[in-house]
């Protein structure tokens, strides 16, 4: 196959999970928040459309540009019908938290997707705080939510580091009396407090006490109940999780280097950005800027030869959606590369870990899974190309659409259609740089 080289400087869209947030708070604000660089994926779209079947008034006024009148605090309304969320477990979670402490009854459902992950991580804590729930399978989608009627603040420790959990049971917090907190073992990324905040809740955050064995237990998030949320305007930053393909198309393909201008840089998201750069990658981030309480920054990677490195597994929470194009760069890389800790890969939009390994493997990469992650031996060659099964999952077809952008043939992908859900205009933007990526079917 010909060499590619990627150059230019571009903007990738949205942030998903400050776009996801932002919605939702604007939402339950009083008066009207004006959101811009608001992703226009799928994902964020169901969010959009939810609330507005549950009484919000949202109206796009241009590109990435939305005007919220909000209902207030407590103030959602019963939906005529169900919910649907499409892909996004983000929307789903989330907003299972939110209607756990409105006292109507919801309807959620996903696609298959999302209907085979598990949901029992928010239902459960929910139920203590008085939600009742009916899910199929026990906690699976398509779920049944009653909100609380006398919702009861609760204590919960995270059995999971999951920012989604800890979001669902901060915002059902907002519509109950008292003070509601997560204690989470491992920090994840704290976009909705960042938010919450922003909306002018009262959110604390502060080490946790120690537990009986005299061991410390992480931080300890609290949220104030029945807060009158105020409008506010909000501008979201391009998404590092987004940014990462065009960073590592840059990295594997020789004589490239790409500038990605106001990309969302909390330290919580950058796990990824630290473990290439432990691997020899050459990226830098400049301009450092403040956005309504989040970093940004913009990010220049070049061409780079890299080496295998072992990946802490305490380092997850803060690159969990960035394993797959993880494993693509280690796949380049010299020497081998050693994820574990990735027990959370299994459950996202498909098993992540199975994806990676037997896509890789297809391209004669040499992979061994692990019982909780995966070791890729890196040749420091390129590897060869293939037909690779995306499994409705937007990340899995997106890593190996920029592993072929530097591999000796061709990679494809089976279905492209998930792309949308997070990165509308994906190829487009990659084949702007150089990347020749087959339009997406
Ligand atoms: C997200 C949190 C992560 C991540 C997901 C988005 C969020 O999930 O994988 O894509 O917006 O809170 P978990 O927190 O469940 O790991």
């Amino acid at each position: 196959m010909p060499k590619r080289v990627l150059r230019g400087r571009i903007r990738v869209p949205g942030d998903k999970s400050i776009s996801h947030r932002a919605l939702m708070l604007a939402a339950m604000a009083v008066g009207r928040s004006r959101l811009t660089g608001l992703l226009e994926g799928e994902d964020v779209l169901r969010t959009a459309e939810a609330l507005r079947t549950l009484g919000a008034d949202i109206a796009r006024e241009g590109d990435g540009a939305f005007a919220v009148h909000g209902v207030g605090v407590g103030g959602l309304t019963e939906a005529a019908g169900v919910l649907d969320l499409g892909n996004s477990g983000t929307a789903a979670r989330l907003l299972i938290g939110a209607l756990a402490t409105h006292p109507f009854v919801s309807f959620v459902t996903g696609d298959a997707s999302l209907c085979r992950r598990p949901m029992a991580r928010v239902t459960m804590p929910l139920s203590r705080m008085g939600a009742g729930f009916v899910a199929r399978h026990g906690d699976r989608l398509p779920l049944a939510v009653t909100g609380a009627a006398m919702p009861i603040p609760v204590v919960e420790r995270l059995a999971v580091p999951s920012a989604q959990v800890k979001s669902a049971i901060l915002l059902a917090g907002l519509n109950a009396p008292g003070e509601t907190t997560v204690i989470e073992p491992e920090p994840t990324r704290d976009h909705t407090e960042i938010l919450l905040r922003h909306f002018g809740a009262v959110v604390k955050s502060e080490e946790a006490a120690e537990d009986e064995e005299g061991n410390r237990r992480g931080r300890a998030i609290t949220v104030t109940g029945y807060p009158e949320l105020a409008c506010r305007d909000v501008t979201v930053p391009g998404d590092p999780s987004s940014a990462a393909f065009p960073v590592v198309g840059a990295l594997l393909a020789e004589e490239s280097e790409v500038a990605i201008e106001n990309v969302g840089a909390n330290p919580l998201r950058l796990g990824l950005y630290e473990t290439l750069r432990e691997m020899g990658a050459d990226i830098e981030f400049s301009n450092p800027r403040e956005q309504g309480g989040e970093k940004v920054a913009d990010i220049t990677a070049r061409a780079s030869r890299l080496k295998g490195v072992e990946v802490p597994p305490e380092r997850a929470p803060t690159m969990i959606d960035e394993y797959p194009i993880l494993a693509v760069a280690a796949a380049f890389a010299e020497g081998p590369t050693v994820m574990r800790g990735l027990a959370e890969l299994r459950v996202k939009e498909s098993d992540r870990v199975a994806a990676m390994a037997a896509g890789l493997a297809s391209c004669g990469v040499e992979v061994e899974k692990l019982e909780d992650g995966l070791i890729i031996h890196g040749s420091g060659r390129r590897p060869s190309g293939a037909m690779v099964a995306s499994h409705m999952d937007h990340r899995i077809a997106m890593a190996f659409l920029t592993m072929g952008v530097a591999a000796a043939d061709e990679v494809t992908i089976d279905d492209a259609a998930m792309i949308a859900t997070s990165f509308p205009g994906f190829a487009e933007l990659m084949n702007g740089i150089g990347a020749e990526m087959k339009a997406a079917p």
